[in-house]
């Protein structure tokens, strides 16, 4: 049998975490793989130990505290390619958070589609993919970009855990169509009403939420739930109006939780009483844990 090796970058405390622990989860080796920047800001990449003949399973979120996502991305890539030149098996990329992929269309002439040219990348480096919850909107799956096998988890039975043992007697608001598809599974499984509503965005900065007339949210306790809190934007229009719609106590709860722009602190300042994410990037709403999941999932693989 092949043997497996989880590692994690020794620069990024926060992926390193998530590996050992994963790595003690799926009683499988742990190794960190040391990560230093030289002066002119290259990258220099070093194996712990021998990967020759092993599955090589790298986990890294695309978006951490510690680096860019560009940056993220070619550390992966060159660990993917120096696993293989020292002769492993397999080499599997395990992120957590799946960059690049709300760039699915053409939005404006001549842009370039980033989820293609990023799965194009990474198709030719690595032999297989796990990540949670990608943001599949134009594309139904995975592999219409990937030709390699990528595994999507999703972290919604997490989260309705979280929200049946949390809230009491919750409505589900979903801001936008998009998502319908994550908003309606879990308020199924958690058992209470559910309400999607339109959202139309001009910039990345900048969305318009389309409030319904007949939406009854009087003293009502809501969570609002989106598949990633990047800007805030979004959470933050939808907070507003529930306000003026009666709600009594507002939640946001996301999957990926990206708090770019101080996002975090300015949907505090609106009188969120909880803002939650997984930790499938490091940030201060990190009460879902997805470690236990993604064990199981390379035990599995
Ligand atoms: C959009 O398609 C996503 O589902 C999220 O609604 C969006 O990415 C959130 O972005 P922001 O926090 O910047 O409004």
């Amino acid at each position: 049998m092949v043997k497996k090796l989880v590692i994690g970058f020794s620069d990024s405390p926060h992926s390193m975490l998530l590996a050992k622990n994963i790595a003690k989860l799926a009683k499988i080796d742990f190794r960190p793989i040391k990560a230093k920047k030289f002066p002119d800001g290259e990258t220099n990449l070093r194996f712990s130990s021998d990967v020759k003949g092993k599955t090589v399973y790298i986990i890294h979120s695309l978006k951490t505290a510690d680096d860019d996502i560009n940056n993220n991305m070619m550390k992966v890539i060159f660990a993917a390619y120096n696993a293989k030149s020292l002769g492993a098996m397999k080499v599997i990329l395990v992120a957590p958070y799946l960059a690049y992929m709300r760039q699915d269309k053409r939005f404006h002439n001549y842009e370039a589609i980033s989820s293609r040219i990023m799965a194009t990348l990474f198709n030719r480096c690595f032999d297989g993919l796990i990540t949670f919850d990608p943001h599949l909107h134009r594309y139904k799956s995975l592999n219409e970009i990937f030709t390699i096998n990528a595994k999507r988890l999703s972290a919604d039975r997490l989260l309705a855990e979280y929200i049946k043992k949390t809230y009491k007697k919750p409505i589900i608001i979903g801001p936008d169509e998009e998502s319908y598809q994550w908003a309606r599974d879990i308020a199924k499984m958690v058992g209470c009403p559910v309400d999607i509503l339109k959202k139309h965005r001009y910039t990345a900065e900048s969305v318009r939420i389309k409030i319904k007339a007949d939406l009854d949210l009087k003293d009502k306790s809501v969570v609002i739930i989106d598949d990633m809190i990047s800007t805030g934007h979004t959470m933050m229009e939808v907070i507003k109006d529930a306000r003026k719609l009666g709600a009594k106590k507002i939640y946001c709860v996301c999957i990926h939780g990206l708090f770019v722009e101080n996002a975090y602190e300015r949907m505090r300042k609106l009188g969120v009483k909880d803002v939650v994410s997984t930790n499938t990037i490091e940030n201060k709403a990190n009460k879902i844990d997805i470690s236990k999941m993604l064990a199981e999932e390379i035990k599995r693989n």
